[in-house]
This record gives structure tokens, sequence and C-alpha cells, in this order.
């Protein structure tokens, strides 16, 4: 058997991060990594997550198996940030705890294979880099849709021109808020135009919240995504608690089936549970209690969440300034309007090796930068060596990141 064993490519993100590990260079700046980073560079568990930690083990009385569908007040909970309090969908609507964003994605994506194998999966370019291997390791085909205009902002024409090339029962991937990886994100008119396509042509939404309250705040962050559920009978949500309760680790995510009306909500939750009982079985339970916590008592968390969003608002702001500053090309300006912890460069991949060779600065081949992975005394130096790298190649020899 293992002779057989194809070779398997390493994951070319874990490369960059070990390249960074080993880069020798004293100044040397990580916007790899999709993490929140506070002002110190550290990605610290939040003071709320620390306090329902601490009361939850006060109180531990069991770790016997759980439900399959996972922590019911914390399905409760999500639900209710994602769609809002007093939302009539939620009454219409079947959410499971899942491991993580990830998990979510792949319970729906087996939950799409096994409902409507044909399905095609129309996906944004560029994208977030694991949707395409997450619906493919479903079986499902996938195509591509684009995003991002010749400059930095949403080509919603050609993302709608390319849609139209989808069949009815296809399901369409939008980012909920703070697209990944370029941070550009739909204007309520654009969501409107978005969700009107989906009715029209009978295609099937699956909206992805990773990064809902690093954007424009909790609420406005989920105006596409309740525009959808008002606006369409069937809705596929994906929700991740990675990023905006800092519980990365915890892997703890919510997959959300809405439906017409409330009539199949106990088939899809049987459907649900038996996708992952043939999976994992049941998600761990950790995670969901303290997100439970944070749902019941939520006033530290929200503020901890809308600081950790201001910081990112405010290094783009000062990103984009420094980069007026030193006479950068006017292009770079996008990245104070670019939403949430990602923004995709307009760079490519030679300009990308040079920032890394040169200035020891690391974003992803494709151009990829974790804005929060900037720290305060590293902005100058950041808008230097874009605005170098940007213009005509460099003489000087590069050093090399391993070094
Ligand atoms: C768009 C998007 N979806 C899903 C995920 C996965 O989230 P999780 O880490 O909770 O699995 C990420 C994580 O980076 C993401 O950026």
């Amino acid at each position: 058997m293992l002779a057989a064993l194809p070779l398997a490519e390493p994951d070319p993100l874990w490369a960059l991060i070990s390249a960074f590990r080993d880069d020798r260079r004293a100044d040397k700046i990580d916007l790899v990594v999709g993490v929140y980073r506070d002002a110190s560079g550290q990605t610290p568990v939040m003071r709320a997550v620390q306090q329902a930690e601490t009361r939850l083990a006060s109180v531990a009385a069991s770790k016997s198996y759980r439900a399959l569908s996972g922590n019911a007040a914390f399905n409760d909970g999500i639900s209710r940030l994602l769609l809002g309090k007093d939302n009539e969908a939620l009454d219409r609507q079947c959410t499971i705890q899942t491991v993580g964003g990830t998990g979510a994605l792949r319970v729906l994506a087996d939950f799409i294979a096994l409902v409507s194998p044909a399905a095609m999966i129309w996906n944004t370019d560029p994208g977030y880099i694991n949707h395409r291997p997450i619906m493919r390791a479903a079986g499902l085909g996938v195509k591509s849709f684009r995003w991002q205009d010749n400059g930095t902002g949403l080509d919603i024409d050609a993302a709608i021109a390319d849609l139209a090339n989808a069949r009815t029962g296809d399901v369409v991937i939008l980012h909920g808020c703070c697209h990944n990886p370029t941070g550009i994100d739909p204007s309520t008119e654009e969501w409107r135009r978005l969700a009107a396509l989906c009715k029209d042509r009978g295609l099937i939404p699956l909206i992805d919240m990773a990064y809902q309250g690093f954007g424009d705040g909790v609420e406005e962050d989920a105006r596409g995504l309740r525009h959808f559920a008002a606006e369409l009978d069937t809705v596929l949500v994906a929700a991740s608690c990675s990023k905006n309760m800092g519980l990365y680790c915890e892997r703890t995510g919510a997959a959300m089936v809405i439906a017409a009306n409330s009539g199949p909500l106990a088939n899809i939750r049987a459907t649900l549970e038996r996708i992952t009982r043939a999976n994992y079985s049941m998600p761990p339970e950790h995670g969901a209690a303290i997100a439970a916590c944070l749902f019941e008592n939520p006033n530290t968390w929200l503020a901890e969440l809308e600081e950790s969003r201001q910081r990112v608002t405010t290094i783009r702001g000062n990103l984009a300034d420094a980069l007026a500053d030193c006479g950068a090309p006017e292009k770079f300006q996008a990245l104070r309007r670019q939403k949430g912890m990602f923004s995709l460069l307009p760079l490519d991949q030679r300009q990308m090796s040079r920032l890394r060779e040169e200035f020891g600065v690391y974003g992803t081949a494709n151009g990829r930068i974790n804005i929060a992975g900037l720290l305060p005394d590293g902005v100058d130096r950041l808008a230097a060596a874009l605005k170098a790298v940007s213009g005509a190649p460099s003489l000087a020899r590069p050093v090399r990141a391993s070094a």
C-alpha cells in the first residue's frame, strides 16, 4: 500500500513560516500567518475567554459524551450572532457545532454532495486557499468567478457575468465579511445584486463567516448574510470562532442550514448529524462551552473584539498614510479601504520574493499580507519596502531568507 503513496506537496504556507523562523534578521516582519496579533505581536487569550475558562473549571461536572450536534447553548448563541437576535429566519434554520470553520465547510460540503452531488461550487478568484480542496475532498466540482478588478476593488459586473454561467442548484461561496485574501467586501447594493442573482437563477449561497467583528462591527459584518437570509429560501452558513474569540486551537465553529420554513429542519439536523457521526462523531466541548459563556455575558468579549477591530483599522490607516508620505504608488491606498486582517498587495511573485529576500518582509507568494501582523515600529519600514519593490528592479544582492 505505502509503495503506491503519491507524493504530497508540503503546504506552501508552512514552508514560508519555517523560512521566517530561520531568518536571522532582527527586523524581519511576519505578515504570513493568519492570526490576530496585538500591538506587542502576541496572539493573546482574550480576557473574557480566561474568565469563562476559570468559571468552567470550577463547575465542570463530567467529561461524558455530549450531543452529536454539540453544545446546544453554543448553537443557539452563534445562530443569534449570525442572524441577529430577533431575526425571523432563526425559526427556519438548523445549526450544529463543528470542528472550527474548516469543519463547518467540510460538513456542508458533505451535505451538498449528499443532496445534490452534481452541483458545481463557485468560488471567488482570488479566493480562500482551502475552499477548493475542501469542496474537492467531498467529491464536488469547483469553478471560479472573478472578484477583484484590475485595481483593488470589487468587480461586481465581472462576478455577476461569470455567475451567469452557473446552473440552478449550483452553490456560490461568498465570504460574509473581510474577504480572504483581498479584504474586498461588497457594498450593501452589491450584496443586493448578488442575492438577486442567486434568487433569480436558483443558486444556493454558502456564506463563510470567519471574521465577524473584524470589518465594520459585529452587527454590520452580518448585513450581507442577513439580507440573503431574508431573500432566499435556502442559505448555507459556515462560521468560525477562531478569530473573533481567539479560539484558534479549540476548533470551534458552526454549520447552519436555513430553509424556507421549519418543516424540513428535523431531517436537516438528522442528516448533518449522520455526516458528523461518520467522521468525528461529535465536536469537542471546551471551545463551545467558552463561547456559550461569552454569548451569555457578552460585554467584555465584545469590547475586546472591538479593540482588535480598531487596531486592524488603525494599522491600515497608518500604513496607507506612510505609503502616501513616502511617495508609493496610489494603488496601495486601497489598503485603507479594505476590510479585516487580509489584503492582497498589487505585487507579483517576483516582487513578493524581493520583499522577503531584500527586506525580510514575509507575505504569501500571491501577495497576501496579514495586516494584524504589522507592529507599530514596522509601519514605515514596510511602506518603504513596498515602494522599493513596486518600482525599478533592485541591483542589490538579495539576502537569502535562511542565511
Ligand atoms: C475564509 C475562511 N474560512 C474558513 C476559515 C477556517 O477557520 P478555522 O480556523 O476556524 O477552521 C478561515 C481561516 O483562516 C478563513 O479565512
